[in-house]
């Protein structure tokens, strides 16, 4: 079974019609969206600087990781259904467009990173966290606020490359009438 089948059959499903076909449901899904993925970078992004040490030095990282990411995983559980609400909607026009591609690599990038670090230098986060971080987790805090700004910057780009066009269409704006004077 090819991806073009696959993303066929999702699109054809009821939620997905009703996703595309009521003309609210899209824009309260992608609102849903991006509140939920501000929490996820937020929040990320403020651990990131902490391992940095450019942000809350005064307070242990593991603090800072313990109260913020229960929220990172919430909101990424909602960024991503309501992602996935999106998707399905229109799944044959994203599956081929390259910076949806790119944004779900990235993704993907930034999950192994997370892996990396916290089953490797976080595994000794006792021994640093009133100390020095160690250079393994300035370098993963570091590739995870790259990963994450490129993936906001894909996602906004998708919203432009999958566009079919940007205002009316030709025949729409032959009849929009010419402002007179006066
Ligand atoms: C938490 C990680 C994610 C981030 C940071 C993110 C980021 C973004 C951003 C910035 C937008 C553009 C919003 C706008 O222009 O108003 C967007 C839209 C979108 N995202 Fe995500 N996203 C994430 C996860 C996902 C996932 C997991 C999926 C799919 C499985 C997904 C699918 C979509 C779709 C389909 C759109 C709509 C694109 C359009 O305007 O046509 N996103 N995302």
């Amino acid at each position: 079974m090819s991806i073009a089948t696959v993303a066929n059959g999702l699109q054809g499903l009821a939620v997905a019609r009703f996703v595309s076909q009521a003309p609210w449901a899209f824009p309260v899904v992608e609102t849903v969206h991006v509140i939920a993925i501000s929490l996820v970078v937020g929040s990320i992004a403020v651990v990131d600087l902490r391992l940095l040490g450019l942000w809350w030095r005064e307070r242990p990282v593991v603090q800072v990781a313990d109260e913020l990411l229960p929220w990172t995983w919430a909101a990424f559980v909602v960024a991503a259904v309501a992602g996935g609400l999106m998707f399905i909607s229109a799944a044959v026009k994203y599956v081929t467009d390259p910076p949806f591609q790119l944004k779900i690599l990235l993704l993907v990038l930034a999950g192994v990173n997370m892996l990396v670090f916290h089953y490797g230098a976080y595994r000794r986060v006792a021994d640093w966290a009133e100390g020095r971080t160690p250079r393994a987790a300035k370098i993963a805090a570091s590739l995870s606020l790259a990963f994450w700004i490129a993936i906001v910057a894909c996602g906004r780009m998708v919203s432009f490359t999958t566009q079919d066009q940007f205002g009316p269409p030709p025949s729409a704006s032959a009849s929009v009438k010419a402002p007179t004077a006066g």
